[in-house]
């Protein structure tokens, strides 16, 4: 079965065929259009120049899938679109896209939540995962850990009570003026770094819940820098900058497994799967392969260019689920809920 997948929830507009068989998916193309310039300057995304650059990037994004993968329109078997959540008006640019392809080719359509679209990015190098599996989806937007039973289900254990973890990455980048997307920019800094800073202190709830919360950390980083605004000016090659980075990426990562254990005790898990962006961290990649194999749990992490948002990862979702019978009256759904 040949897939394409349309993806536009935030600030990426990507496009890939991924050709589902017997083993597993096979990623035929993957097309990805960034529009890091255009936020760049005002250090986020800014919703309505999101969803104008989108309508201009969605056809040449399609396109240029299908021309990657050597084919046409009339060889898909099926087109799966992200439904949400996401800024309804980036949703709205390939949603709409997606209907108006089936329409045209009479193909069949699916409508897929985008953190499933994040599950799935694992089914690429690890088709035969063992179940259940705990799932740590860690990106701009979301900070949550769920359990799954299969590819197609995901369970909430806990989730940030208040920033995700990208968040605290991109506005570490901002105060230390080092550019945008921060992620990368931190982790790029925090490997040159000799040592770490002074350690932060992670949250303590006093309800007992299990959760996270990253909000004190851009608190912790303001402070640092209004104590020594040196950092603010001083650059990625700076050593103080580097450490602050490294210690910033080592708390990061040191909570965010830190619950990890238990749960996986709690309900048997056999694997852990974690994917969005802030997968692509490089320490927390290492951390995760240590704790895994001390708990003896698969690890599926995807490659980087299919842990940050990518058509691929809603066409490998969408193969698994039905197609919608009557796809014109669906809608996007910026809150869309799983299970939905
Ligand atoms: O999944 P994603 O592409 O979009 C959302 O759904 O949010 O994730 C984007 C987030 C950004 O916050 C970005 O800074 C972060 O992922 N990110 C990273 C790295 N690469 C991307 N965070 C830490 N280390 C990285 N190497
Ligand atoms: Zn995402």
């Amino acid at each position: 079965m040949l897939v394409l997948g349309l993806e536009s929830s935030c600030d990426d507009c990507s496009a890939a065929v991924v050709e589902e068989t017997t083993a597993g998916p096979l990623l035929r193309s993957l097309v990805r259009e960034s529009q890091d310039a255009i936020h760049g300057p005002f250090g986020g995304v800014v919703p309505e120049l999101a969803a104008r650059e989108h309508l201009l990037q969605v056809r040449a994004v399609m396109a240029g899938a299908l021309a990657q993968a050597g084919i046409g329109l009339a060889e898909l078997d099926r087109i799966a679109v992200t439904r949400g959540p996401g800024l309804v008006g980036s949703l709205l640019a390939t949603f709409s896209a997606s209907k108006a392809v089936a329409w045209h080719q009479d193909l069949p359509w699916v409508g897929v939540h985008h953190l499933l679209g994040h599950l799935n990015a694992a089914r690429f190098a690890s088709p035969d995962l063992p179940f259940p599996a705990l799932v740590l989806l860690v990106s701009g937007g979301h900070t949550h850990l769920y359990l799954a039973k299969d590819w197609t289900s995901l369970q909430l254990l806990q989730k940030t009570r208040d920033d995700a973890a990208g968040e605290a990455f991109d506005k570490t980048a901002r105060m230390l003026n080092l550019g945008y997307p921060g992620g990368p920019l931190v982790d790029a800094c925090a490997q040159a770094a000799p040592r770490a800073a002074d350690p932060f202190t992670p949250p303590k709830f006093r309800d007992g819940k299990a959760s996270w919360s990253f909000s004190g950390l851009k608190t912790g980083v303001k402070l640092r820098v209004e104590r020594n605004p040196h950092l603010a000016k001083a650059g990625a090659a700076d050593p103080q900058v580097q450490a602050l980075c490294r210690s910033l990426q080592e708390a990061i990562s040191a909570w965010l497994l830190k619950p990890l254990p238990e749960w996986a005790e709690a309900h048997d898990a056999r694997s852990l799967v974690i994917s969005g962006g802030v997968a692509c961290n490089s320490r927390l990649r290492a951390e995760a392969a240590t704790l895994a194999a001390r708990l003896g749990l698969a690890l599926a992490i995807p490659e980087p260019r299919l842990c940050t948002d990518n058509g691929a990862m809603i066409a490998a979702a969408g193969a698994l689920l039905e197609r919608e019978t009557d796809p014109w009256i669906q809608n996007a759904d910026a809150d869309l809920k799983l299970g939905a």
